[in-house]
């Protein structure tokens, strides 16, 4: 066997945590042959609670989990990790404006991109959860000038997922027919998941559909708006859905898209459609050789363009907040 990977999981006593430590402690974030040790972070005050999940995860009996370490300092967690999942955040409170929930994420994201910077492994892959995630990845890569930029990603595979059930349920198909979906741009309600170039058993996923109204109304704000939803019925935001696209993200990031099929995450623009480089914006995605590739050469129509502009839009208005607020 393998030598262990270090994982990093930062908001390790929260409920995304609590149902992700479990799925990668079974193996389903790298893969049946790779033993994991686990470094999980939190703040002071819910290392206790850290320590009772770790006691969970000991009685587990995972033939892969190799180790369990817990820390209240950035620089400790992160020192020789390979996969930092960045789950921990500042939620906005009654009352908060968006600067100063930007500024409270600075606090957390800034420290914690120059620990990475500091002592992370050589082939560091860091996902950001925690929201607004596009941007606080962005300030983590800011203050991790060593480490190549695309090794920064935020998490839109749930709202990619999200996607994949509503159109299976339209469709009356098994989620694996349907390839080829994108969501563009920001982890948030201006979201645009673009079925145009979809496919459902090999036949274009938008003819198949054959209904814009439906898309226009009901698929793209259902889609956008099911954190809201989830909140609305469950009384808490998505968690067990969340953990499980994050173990997505990263299985697909290592092992690779299937041959003629894409993903959605959101990667460091280099220009590609119109969006600015080095925005962290969600993007159609291939992952081969560990890397990431944003998909280049889609025709993009005028609804699709005017949709990727305005969650591009807010992006960069988010990334000229933080640059103000001198977080980046
Ligand atoms: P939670 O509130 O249950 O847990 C967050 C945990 O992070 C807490 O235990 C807290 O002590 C910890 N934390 C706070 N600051 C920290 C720091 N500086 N270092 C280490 N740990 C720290 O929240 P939950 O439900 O687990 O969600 C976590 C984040 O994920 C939220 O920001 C949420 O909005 C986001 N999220 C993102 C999704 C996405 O698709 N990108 C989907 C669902 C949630």
């Amino acid at each position: 066997t393998q030598a262990p990977v270090n994982v990093t999981v930062t908001g390790a006593a929260g409920q995304i945590g609590y149902a992700l430590l479990f799925r990668i402690a079974s193996g389903q974030l790298l893969g049946p042959d790779t033993p994991v040790k686990l470094r999980l972070l939190e703040i002071p005050q819910a290392v206790k609670a850290a320590e009772g999940t770790a006691m969970e995860l000991d009685d587990g009996a995972f033939p892969l989990l190799s180790g369990i370490d817990i820390f209240d300092d950035p620089k400790q967690a992160f020192s020789g990790t390979n996969i930092a999942l960045l789950v921990g955040a500042r939620p906005r409170t009654k009352g908060m404006e968006r600067g100063d929930l930007l500024e409270a994420n600075g606090g957390i994201f800034k420290p914690q991109g120059e620990a990475i910077n500091a002592g992370a492994a050589d082939d560091i892959r860091v996902l950001v959860v925690g929201n607004p995630a596009n941007t606080n990845a962005l300030i983590a890569k800011s203050h991790a000038p060593d480490v190549p930029a695309d090794r920064f990603t935020a998490m839109t595979r749930l709202d990619h997922n999200r996607a994949l059930a509503q159109l299976s349920k339209k469709l009356d198909v098994p989620v694996s027919d349907i390839k080829r979906l994108a969501i563009w741009g920001n982890h948030s309600a201006t979201q645009y998941p673009m079925i145009t170039h979809g496919t459902v058993g090999g036949k274009n996923l938008a003819e198949a559909v054959n209904d814009q109204t439906w898309v226009e109304e009901t698929f793209i704000p259902t889609v956008a708006k099911r954190g809201a939803a989830i909140i609305e019925a469950r009384g808490l935001s998505s968690a067990a859905s969340a953990a499980s696209a994050a173990i997505d993200h990263v299985y697909t990031w290592v092992n690779g898209t299937d041959e003629g099929d894409w993903t959605s995450a959101a990667v460091i623009s280099d220009g590609s459609y119109g969006v600015p480089e080095g925005l962290i914006s969600s993007f159609p995605v291939t992952a081969k050789d560990g890397k990431y590739e944003i998909v280049q050469g889609l025709e993009i129509d005028d609804f699709s363009r005017t949709r990727i502009d305005a969650t591009v839009g807010e992006l960069a208005e988010e990334r000229d907040a933080v640059q103000k607020l001198g977080l980046i």
